[in-house]
């Protein structure tokens, strides 16, 4: 992601400064955590997709910087209110809030994230990235809740996968592009383009984030999370509809009733890889990338688009 960030490094230094003053807090303890929750950033992708997609259309504004702290703030929210739902104890290389200051601050936390970021464009009347943004927020938690429903029943449908991703993690990074780009362009046609592109990059970004609760190398949050928490992803899902019956029995019965025992979960892992979940996964994440990338060809050859095309490979290539 070199380029990307090369050919943003001014506006993204200007971001991380938007982004501390933007969660300053009065209150002692918030203030404490606001603090790690900076020190510990993460990668960053959306603000950059935001400048980027912006940047598309013209010079950034202090509107472009604004709609990026609050896109960062309602990830960061849902990060911070994930970690409790999925009982995760480690994010970015490092404890979780709930971890280190347990459910009830964590809750608190990530509301307070989200009202900090509805405040900042509330109160300089952004009303256009407002409506975008609050929209994402209603489609997360619209595809968490379904995510939950169908993994009380074992979901093994492809199609209901794509919904579930589709709204709790593409339909911000969508949120993100069209927040960046109608701050810069006027034509309502470009902005749903960059929205579209934004989404199909968001479905890339989900299934490699599943594929890398199959992997062993260190993402800096726990791998095996998902089958512990019943969660079937993409790479699980092809198997069990390939499967014979016998190992879909087996397989079933790791999931809803050993899902915390190692040997038996690195068994479904390695029966995943086997019989070719992990490949079909990868191809699927693949051709949404390459969607992606067909829809930023339509518009001019810049700088400017290489350096979101580097964003997109980014998003399938990354290690973490
Ligand atoms: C994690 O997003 C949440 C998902 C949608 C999978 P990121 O991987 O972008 O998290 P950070 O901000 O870089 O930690
Ligand atoms: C994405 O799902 C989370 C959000 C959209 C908030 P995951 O539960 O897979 O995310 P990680 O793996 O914990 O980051
Ligand atoms: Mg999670
Ligand atoms: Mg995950």
């Amino acid at each position: 992601m070199n380029l990307a960030k090369q050919v943003i490094a001014e506006e993204l230094r200007l971001f991380e400064k938007h982004f501390k003053d933007a969660v300053q807090s009065r209150v002692a303890l918030l203030d404490r955590i606001m603090q790690y929750i900076v020190k510990r950033k993460g990668k960053q992708m959306r603000p950059m997709f935001v400048l980027l997609s912006a940047r598309l259309g013209g010079p950034v504004t202090d509107r472009t910087f604004r709609a990026a702290s609050l896109v960062e703030l309602v990830h960061t929210a849902t990060l911070v209110h994930d970690d409790v739902v999925d009982d995760s104890m480690e994010r970015r290389g490092f404890f979780s809030i709930n971890a280190l200051w347990k459910n009830k601050i964590a809750v608190l936390v990530g509301d307070y994230l989200l009202s900090k970021g509805l405040l900042l464009s509330l109160s300089n009347r952004d009303y256009d990235v407002l409506e975008i943004l609050t929209e994402a927020f209603k489609l997360m938690s619209e595809g968490e809740l379904l995510q939950f429903e169908k993994s009380r029943k074992l979901n093994l449908d492809e199609a209901v996968y794509y919904d579930i991703i589709k709204g709790k993690t593409a339909s911000l990074l969508a949120s993100a592009c069209a927040a960046g780009a109608s701050t810069t362009m006027e034509d309502p046609v470009l902005v749903e383009k960059v929205r579209v592109f934004g989404e199909k990059v968001g479905m890339a970004f989900q299934v490699k984030d599943d594929l890398f609760d199959y992997g062993m190398y260190n993402v800096g949050k726990p791998t095996g999370n998902d089958i512990k928490e019943k969660k079937l992803t993409l790479p699980l899902i092809y198997t069990l509809n390939q499967c014979d019956a016998e190992t879909r029995r087996k397989l079933i019965y790791i999931v809803k009733n050993e899902n915390t025992k190692k040997e038996k979960v690195s068994w479904l892992m390695k029966t995943v890889e086997e019989s070719g979940g992990i490949r079909y996964a990868e191809e699927k994440m693949n051709r949404f990338r390459d969607e992606a990338l067909q829809l930023l060809h339509e518009f001019p050859d810049t700088e400017i688009r290489a350096a979101l095309e580097d964003l997109v490979r980014y998003t399938t290539d990354r290690k973490y």
